[in-house]
C-alpha cells in the first residue's frame, strides 16, 4: 500500500470562499485505488507556497505520491505547473501526455490543462486541473499505471523484463 498526499491549490477555497470538492474527489479515487492519504490540505495559488508544500510532502511527510488540483490553466495566478517543475528533480511527461491524450477524448478543453509531472526524491508529485470532474478524468486516465512507477521509484522493482512487461 503506497501512501499519498492531495494538495488542492486554489485562492477561493484557500480563503474559505469555496468548498473544496475536488481534493474530496480526489481522496476518494486513491482510496479506492488502495492508497492510504496521509495528507490533505489547501493552499492559495501562491508559488511559493505551493512549492514549500510540495516540498514538505516529499521530504518530510516522505509521500510517496503526492496530487496537486488546480492551478494548471492559463489564468494570471496559474502556478501550479511552475511550482512543480521548480522542486522536481526529474520529470515524467508521459503522466501528462496520457492525461491529456485521454482527457481530448472528453474534451478538446484538455489542451488548456498545463499539468505536469515528476519526481522528487522518491515522491512522484501529478498535477490534476481543478474542477471535480476533470480532476477526475485526469487521474482515471493513469491511475492504473501509477503504482508500478511507484514500486519502481521505491527500489521494490527495477526490472520491468523480468516480470514480462
Ligand atoms: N480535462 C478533462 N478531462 N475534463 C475537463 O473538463 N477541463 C479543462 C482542462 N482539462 C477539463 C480537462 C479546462 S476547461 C481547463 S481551463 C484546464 O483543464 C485547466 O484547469 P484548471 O485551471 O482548473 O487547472
Amino acid at each position: 500500500m503506497f501512501t499519498a498526499a492531495v494538495l488542492t491549490v486554489s485562492d477561493r477555497s484557500a480563503r474559505g470562499l469555496r468548498k473544496d470538492g475536488s481534493g474530496p474527489e480526489v481522496v476518494r479515487l486513491l482510496e479506492e485505488a488502495g492508497y492510504r492519504v496521509v495528507w490533505t490540505g489547501v493552499v492559495p495559488d501562491e508559488q511559493k507556497e505551493i512549492q514549500e508544500a510540495l516540498c514538505r510532502l516529499a521530504d518530510e511527510e516522505r509521500a510517496a505520491l503526492v496530487v496537486t488540483t488546480g492551478g494548471t490553466g492559463f489564468a494570471p495566478r496559474d502556478v501550479t505547473p511552475e511550482a512543480t517543475l521548480a522542486v522536481c528533480e526529474r520529470l515524467t511527461p508521459g503522466i501528462p501526455e496520457a492525461m491529456r491524450y485521454a482527457s481530448l477524448q472528453v474534451t478538446p478543453r484538455a489542451m488548456l490543462s498545463r499539468a505536469q509531472a515528476g519526481i522528487r526524491g522518491k515522491t512522484l508529485i501529478v498535477n490534476l486541473p481543478g474542477s471535480p470532474k476533470a480532476a477526475r478524468e485526469n487521474l482515471q486516465a493513469v491511475l492504473p499505471a501509477l503504482a508500478h512507477g511507484l514500486e519502481m521509484l521505491s527500489g521494490r522493482q527495477s526490472d520491468c523484463a523480468a516480470l514480462g512487461n
